[in-house]
């Protein structure tokens, strides 16, 4: 695995300092109103001080300050309602899957392979997020949501990265990699690189697997004043995750995507287990219009769901969120009755490489905003004691990676079944069985056994109880993380079917019973199907 860094942890970097000149930072620090930062320095140990004078000289406060100055003028534009300037997408340039014909999808599949073949796909993970919902200590594609096979998200992710390199090379006999670029931020990238190292990649080659690194940005208080975490060092945040742009003007991902010829990219993110990496279907349905860059998209539940959606906005491509517009906009429906503004954005997103390298580039870059999410931040109060706030304290700065659809000169929207493609991992499971959290560990188990039980069945297996009758519930009717006496378990390893494909030969005709896992054995290689009390 290849570490480029976007210039190590902070953005705003200088060369480190020789020799420590604090009346010079105290004067930087005053000049934009920061000199509180200074406030406990007669009290720390000179090894303190050295470290804390490297991570306040490494800031361009001239910068951080502008960006803080800007968010809070978009902050108080964004309370404003956006709803005259909206348009809903036109039909030319959206498709969807369960409204395409199987010859049409077919042929969408055959290009998106052929383009794998030809080595001209790389997925690009964003994850460099702190998880911060979910609460674990590591980052989130470690996280293990109890699976039978105990795969983590990034194991999961790995295998349908080497499924569909096989599926390339069974169609053309051309053997395509699909390199994997992995964006981790200071936090994320140590953690992430040691995992993959002891678990040998998980079968991709290491060279194939490259991490590159965001930036961070101060955390601010409503005041515009940097925020203290403790007496020697100050809160720092990523910087969204279209800190994507800026991480790769600075890296050399955009060069050893260029020296590999990669033409299209899918960007997705970290947590959402049913994620279909480098998904052939959707590569070729962009390609096949030409698109620049895309986004596939599900239908919004209802109008209230805090889902942004994709729509235009004075003729531009953007993502709305729901507080960006009024309840009367949320509700609005089409003659068919489904909702005007329905496609809802689950992050996954196709870029052409020009199109990405465009959109890195410095004049584009910097016409992303940053937004700005209220947040409870730690601090440090007078008496040096760190406190943690109730309720907000201060403000994070984040860009985020759809903001560049302002720049696509053709632009394509996927639509997908929602319990086949998107269960994101976000918040931890509730202790107390009476509370329904959304997005859990749980939920994201069961969407996968459900969505693995209709592969089954289309595959011409079905499902028995112990005592061999016929079990009637179907995945659909089981709702989201409400595991039931019926409530199938089956997973389905990647390595053996991507999306459901190749299953006949191991499930047709038979009766199973729950557990059924279908997983490649390390011996030999050979899918190997094991259910009920055989397990
Ligand atoms: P979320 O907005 O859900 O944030 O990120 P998160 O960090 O995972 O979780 P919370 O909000 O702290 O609980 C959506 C995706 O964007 C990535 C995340 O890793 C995830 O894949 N992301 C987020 C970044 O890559 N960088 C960021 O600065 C923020």
């Amino acid at each position: 695995m290849k570490g480029i860094s976007a210039n190590n942890c902070t953005h705003h970097l200088h060369k480190h300092p020789v020799s420590m000149d604090i009346d010079g930072l105290r004067s930087t620090l005053n000049k934009h109103g920061q000199g509180h930062l200074l406030k406990f320095w007669d009290g720390l140990s000179s090894e303190d001080k050295e470290h804390f004078y490297k991570e306040l000289t490494n800031i361009d406060y001239e910068e951080v300050t502008t960006f803080y100055k800007n968010a809070q003028e978009s902050l108080n534009s964004s309370a404003q309602k956006i709803d005259d300037h909206l348009q809903p997408l036109s039909s030319g340039v959206c498709g969807s899957f369960s409204k395409t014909d199987p010859e049409t999808l077919q042929s969408y599949e055959k290009s998106g392979l052929t383009a794998v073949s030809e080595n001209k796909v790389a997925v690009l993970l964003l994850a460099g997020g702190q998880g911060t919902r979910l609460g674990v200590p590591y980052p989130k594609g470690m996280y293990d949501v109890g699976l039978p096979s105990k795969k983590t998200l990034y194991q999961i992710q790995a295998e349908r990265i080497l499924r569909v390199q096989n599926l390339g090379k069974k169609q053309t006999s051309k053997s395509g990699v699909i390199p994997w670029y992995i964006m981790t931020s200071e936090h994320t990238m140590e953690p992430t690189r040691e995992f993959f190292a002891k678990n040998k990649y998980f079968g991709l080659q290491k060279e194939d697997v490259v991490l590159f690194e965001q930036s961070l940005l101060p955390c601010f208080s409503f005041d515009g004043e940097i925020i203290l975490q403790s007496p020697s060092k100050i809160a720092l945040a990523p910087d969204g995750n279209g800190g994507l742009y800026r991480a790769l003007r600075r890296s050399k991902v955009l060069d050893d995507m260029e020296k590999r010829g990669i033409e299209y990219i899918h960007v997705y993110c970290v947590d959402n287990i049913l994620v279909k990496m480098a998904d052939p279907i959707f590569m070729g349905f962009c390609i096949s219009k030409g698109a620049n860059c895309a986004a596939k998209v599900v239908e919004k539940a209802f109008p209230t769901e805090a889902v942004g959606v994709v729509c235009k906005v004075d003729g531009v491509y953007q993502v709305v969120e729901y507080s960006e517009i009024t309840q009367d906009t949320a509700e609005k429906r089409n003659e068919d009755g489904r909702l005007a503004f329905n496609a809802g954005n689950i992050c996954n997103h196709f870029f052409t490489f020009d199109f990405l390298k465009h959109a890195s580039d410095g004049p584009q870059e910097s016409q992303l905003k940053h937004h700005v999410a209220k947040k409870k931040i730690p601090y440090v109060d007078s008496d040096s004691k760190v406190q943690k706030p109730t309720k907000p304290n201060g403000i994070k700065m984040e860009k985020f990676v759809f903001d560049v659809f302002q720049f696509a000169t053709n632009f394509a929207v996927w639509d997908v079944l929602r319990e086949d493609e998107f269960s994101p991992l976000k918040n931890a499971d509730s202790n107390d069985a009476e509370i329904k959290v959304k997005d859990t560990p749980s939920t994201c188990r069961q969407a996968l056994f459900n969505l693995h039980h209709r592969y089954v069945v289309k595959a011409g297996g079905k499902f028995v109880d112990g005592e061999g009758s016929a079990i009637t519930t179907q995945p659909s009717d089981i709702q989201n993380g409400n595991e039931n006496d019926q409530s199938v378990i089956c997973e389905i390893s990647p390595l053996v079917s991507f999306a459901g494909e190749g299953l006949e030969e191991h499930v047709s005709g038979q009766a199973l019973v729950s557990p059924v896992t279908l997983e490649v054995t390390p011996e030999n290689g050979k899918p190997l199907l094991q259910q009920g009390s055989a397990k």
